[in-house]
């Protein structure tokens, strides 16, 4: 663990220009090294695929936001992770001990959370379909808010409340809209837009306040504590995040002009982008932070309102570079005057990506760094399905059978979006510091594959 308070060196002022682990080094002999492991000798204890996870980097780029939330915010702030991008005990472990709160959107991420004993107060529960056992379980638990995204969800709340609840139990509700705001990221996680099937547009916003207010008439310790928008992820840009603070501020206005309203947080989302690619140049967490600040600090002057609470949800850009995912190559298939397939020991079961969003990733050879990139190569997985490639046309030095393969930037929406496809067991994942290594998600058995079958009676 890196001490609280230890001074960010220079070189973290540039951290998204950062594709790999803070921790990431080449030794002598062009091994690839992180938190001084060779991750050569990881496989061979640890078994392959493998997702290493390299705590430093989490902890830093938790820190950076924290801290320019500090520098550039004179009120009060909370960066809260948002957990679909890689939840897990450890991470959420982490998190708190970072003193972020923490985004989850169904009934199991808000379970991990809770049973690691994660602050209910500054967990926020999000998702445009929360089932009404979910919402029991948010509102037994008094989390910090639900995040209310539709009119059925409201009902769903006051049923609880009728059948389950006393009067006088609090429930923190948030208000998610769809600003409008189109950002240049890929179609299917742009969610800030009036099409979406997240949150209420901005005309629905009264109707909704009326029907929280006139459910408050019985059940006083209701609190609409504030607005929310997410525009996308994996944004390159700063604007639309300046643009999303002047709406909500815009909207939180008019609400207390009409209703008197005084809201406690105006949260503009996540989606600051990372590197996955070299080429890939987006935003430094510093800058973005800055930009949010700025824009609130303005409107808020403008309008002639008290800074808010301001909450911020970053999943990707802090556990996305902190993660690695190592194969070992197995099949080559030269086609020639075509393509050279390469196929590892993973892919779309533990790296959805790439099919889902043709997502591009960069990888290198272990051992072989520094060696010239002679040939052009497409790294398939082993699933069965033609669409089951890691990487279209990345240069590397010449593959063997048994070479050790690493992609960077894996850490988020990889293994949370991880499947048992083809019935393979889903890979380990190792944190790792100083030199240590644990197993913070063991590596799936066969046993643990077909635990959920049932043979019936007529069959066996
Ligand atoms: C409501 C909400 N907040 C935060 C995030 C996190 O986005 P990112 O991982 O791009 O920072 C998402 C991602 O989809 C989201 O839907």
């Amino acid at each position: 663990m890196i001490a609280q308070g230890a001074s960010l060196s220079s070189k973290l002022d540039q951290i998204s220009s950062h594709l790999k682990p803070l921790s990431y080094a080449v030794d002598a002999n062009n091994n690839i090294t992180i938190a001084g492991l060779k991750v050569k000798d990881l496989l061979t204890k640890y078994g392959s695929p493998l997702y290493i996870l390299c705590e430093e980097t989490i902890r830093t780029r938790a820190r950076l936001y924290v801290n320019a939330f500090k520098e550039f915010y004179s009120g009060e702030s909370l960066v809260i992770y948002a957990s679909k991008a890689l939840n897990c005990k450890a991470v959420c472990k982490i998190i708190d001990s970072e003193g972020l709160g923490i985004d989850v959107v169904s009934g199991g991420e808000l379970f991990t959370a809770l049973s690691v004993g994660f602050p209910k107060e500054k967990i926020i529960f999000h998702g445009n379909n929360k089932g009404k056992d979910e919402l029991e379980m948010a509102i037994e638990n008094q989390i910090g808010s639900i995040m209310l995204d539709n009119f059925y969800e409201l009902e769903l709340i006051s049923e609880l409340l009728r059948e389950k609840f006393s009067v006088d139990t609090v429930v923190n509700l948030s208000i998610r809209v769809t600003p409008g705001i189109e950002c240049h990221t890929h179609e299917y996680i742009k969610t800030g837009r009036i099409d979406s099937k997240f949150g209420f547009d901005l005309s629905q916003v009264d109707e909704l306040i009326s029907r929280i207010l006139a459910l408050k008439e019985k059940y006083k310790n209701i609190n609409i504590k504030g607005l929310h928008a997410h525009i996308g992820s994996q944004i390159f840009e700063t604007m639309p995040h300046n643009d999303v603070a002047g709406v909500l501020l815009n909207q939180y206005k008019s609400l207390k002009d009409k209703y008197g309203i005084s809201l406690q947080d105006i949260n503009v989302g996540g989606g600051l982008g990372i590197k996955y690619h070299e080429h890939d140049d987006p935003p430094e967490i510093n800058d973005w932070v800055k930009v949010v600040a700025d824009s609130i600090v303005a409107n808020c002057k403008a309008l002639n309102l008290d800074l808010p609470r301001v909450i911020v949800e970053p999943g990707r850009s802090i556990v996305g570079p902190a993660g690695i995912t190592a194969y070992k190559v197995g099949n080559i298939k030269n086609i020639p005057n075509l393509r050279k397939f390469v196929a590892v020991d993973g892919g779309m079961a533990d790296n959805v990506r790439h099919i889902m969003y043709q997502a591009r990733y960069y990888a290198e050879v272990d051992g072989k760094i520094g060696d010239a990139k002679t040939e052009k190569v497409t790294i398939a997985g082993k699933f069965c399905e033609s669409g089951d490639i890691l990487i279209r046309d990345i240069d590397l030095p010449e593959l063997n059978h048994d070479d050790v393969l690493v992609v960077y930037s894996t850490g988020a929406y990889n293994y949370s979006m991880a499947s048992n496809y083809n019935r393979v067991r889903r890979p380990a994942m190792l944190l790792v510091n100083n030199g240590r290594a644990d197993i913070i998600i063991r590596r799936e058995t066969y046993e643990d594959v077909v635990q959920w079958d049932e043979l019936p009676q007529s069959l066996s």
